[in-house]
């Protein structure tokens, strides 16, 4: 079975990848390299190197490879960038979701798992978060991630389309032997600046906060190991090749880490100090966000091994030690 990994030099792309032909799936990437790295590539896959936007190139990759499946991870992906340039967002995420679901029309391709965000649902107005929370994003991020959802359903209701739609909470942490990971220029994530800080990369980290209504003061966030993330990726294909119907869910932990107890745990699992100040909120952070992750769980069988803060962090570190200046 061929599956296209769109976005697969990315970071969760390529532990997508990775994933899938270790469970022995034929794997097809198209990464237009903006943020991706081919280095990240694995060398068993066919590696295309386009943009989605560009529809005879994506017509192309359908009339040469027979794709059974798609993982759509290609998007950008910071909220913090999308309130500065919001058209760019909208044009990549949005429109290029149009091109890929028109070319995947065209070539009867029926089957997407595709990459929403727990930014869909904006500020909660009840911990955990359900799938049936009200959606109110509050950056163009996670609008043009809502909107990629509404496409989907439509194409769902008018060509028969079948899509699995994740809302990731934080993902964090590389493959355990550290040979794949996070590497973002530039960074902006928490766990890869506190990991930076530690190799010395960076003076200290700057934490945005410590007057919220949490315990500490600092936000509260779910992580969601990477792997486990994908692992429910490709459970998600597998529930569409069985011929069930759309669906959408949140993947976290169901767990919520502080930012300081991030830290925290991070000093302890690395032996460094890790300077840290707190400086202003960052524009934009809601205080908490936790998943409901049961319906994961009990629809797609999904059972997360690495939810454990330390597992996290140490393969992350195992990641920034042996890549410290990225791939
Ligand atoms: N933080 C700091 N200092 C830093 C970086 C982050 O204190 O240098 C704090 C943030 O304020 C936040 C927490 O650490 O409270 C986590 O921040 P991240 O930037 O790592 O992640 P976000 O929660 O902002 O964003 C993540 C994903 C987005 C997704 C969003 C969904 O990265 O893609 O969750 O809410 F949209």
């Amino acid at each position: 079975m061929t599956i296209l990994v769109l976005g697969g030099a990315g970071y969760i792309g390529s532990h997508a990848v990775d994933q899938l032909i270790e469970k022995k799936y034929d794997v097809v990437v198209v990464d237009n390299l903006q943020t991706g790295h081919s280095e990240a590539i694995h060398k068993q896959a066919r590696f295309y190197k386009g943009d989605i936007r560009d529809k005879p190139f994506l017509e192309n990759v359908f009339k040469k490879e027979t794709i059974n499946g798609v993982l759509h991870f290609a998007a950008n992906s910071l909220v913090g960038e999308s309130m500065e340039i919001p058209l760019h967002y909208f044009n990549n995420n949005v429109y290029g979701t149009q091109v890929l679901l028109e070319v995947m029309e065209q070539f009867a391709v029926k089957n997407i798992v595709f990459s929403s965000s727990a930014a869909t649902y904006g500020e909660p107005k009840a911990l955990p978060i359900m799938e049936t929370a009200e959606t109110n994003p509050e950056s163009p991020y996670g609008e043009t991630k809502l909107m990629m959802e509404k496409m989907l359903k439509w194409c769902d209701k008018a060509y028969g389309m079948n899509y699995v739609a994740l809302r990731y909470f934080n993902v964090a942490g590389a493959k355990l032997d550290g040979t794949i990971g996070e590497d973002h220029t530039p960074e902006s994530h928490l766990l890869p600046i506190i990991l930076q800080t530690a190799l010395g990369q960076r003076k200290e980290l700057t934490i945005f906060g410590d007057d919220y209504s949490t315990p500490d003061g600092t936000c509260i966030r779910d992580y969601v190991h990477v792997v486990d993330l994908i692992e429910a990726h490709i459970l998600a294909l597998e529930y569409l090749n069985a011929g069930n119907g759309s669906n959408t869910f949140n993947l976290g932990s169901s767990a919520g880490f502080s930012v300081q107890e991030m830290l925290e745990a991070a000093r302890k699992i690395t032996g460094r100090e890790i300077p840290a100040k707190v400086v202003e909120r960052r524009a934009g952070d809601p205080s908490t966000l936790v998943a409901a992750s049961e319906k994961a769980r009990t629809v797609l069988g999904w059972e997360p091994q690495y939810t454990d803060m330390p597992t996290i962090i140490e393969s992350a570190w195992k990641w920034h030690v042996n890549h410290p200046n990225g791939y």
